[in-house]
């Protein structure tokens, strides 16, 4: 089997995009792919209540219980290794991730950022995207590397920036595009393993 781990922290709807995916197409079935567990360090997370509802495994580390961020990761690494993963998938994960994390999973961890890296890593992305003057904007589906939005691109996609778009319209532009490159790029990704 191909068990995918879903890592969230807040909407979940990169993950629910993926759970439909995975469900949808038959051929993932066929290969044993299958969302796994989904886990969240915010027991406020709406997606949580999704993936409850489609009988989906869940579990909420929240940070703040930890002494360190090894700790912490420490946790979350047992958490994720207990669903046996083919693939751990950062979808709105909203933590920095330790050196010792990423290399345990190196190869198969996996995010989506909402821009076109290499420009605009870290937060508040689309508001520095209009503050620059951008025409285009987009997000980005790559490996998980020790330094933070850099690592290997899976998928890219672009969409206009607007005259009039504030970061919320723009934000919203993107996400519809995260909902069709993030399934598509983990369901890839996973049959190359
Ligand atoms: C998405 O736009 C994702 O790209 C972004 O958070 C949102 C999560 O939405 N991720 C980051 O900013 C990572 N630094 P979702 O919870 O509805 O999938």
């Amino acid at each position: 089997s191909k068990n995918i781990v879903i890592l969230i922290s807040g909407g979940g709807s990169n993950m629910a995009a993926i759970v439909r995916a995975a469900r949808q197409q038959d051929w993932a079935g066929r290969h044993g792919i299958r969302v796994a567990a989904v886990l969240s360090n915010r027991e406020a997370a709406a997606g949580l209540a999704f993936a409850r509802e489609q009988g989906i495994a869940t579990e909420v580390l929240d940070h703040k219980a930890y002494p360190s961020r090894e700790a912490f990761d420490a946790a979350l690494a047992q958490a994720i290794i207990a669903h046996d993963p083919a693939l751990v998938v950062l979808a709105g994960f909203m933590r920095i991730l330790t050196p010792a994390f990423v290399e345990r999973f190196a190869g198969r961890l996996v995010n989506i950022h909402p821009s076109l890296l290499p420009a605009f890593t870290g937060l508040d992305t689309h508001q520095r995207a209009i503050d620059a003057g951008c025409r285009f904007a987009g997000c980005t589906v790559h490996e998980v590397t020790a330094e933070l939005d850099v690592g290997p691109i899976l998928d890219q996609a672009v969409v206009p920036v607007l005259p009039g778009d504030t970061a919320q319209t723009l934000a919203a532009r993107v996400l519809a595009q995260e909902h069709v490159i993030y399934p598509r790029a983990v369901l890839a990704h996973l049959l190359q393993k």
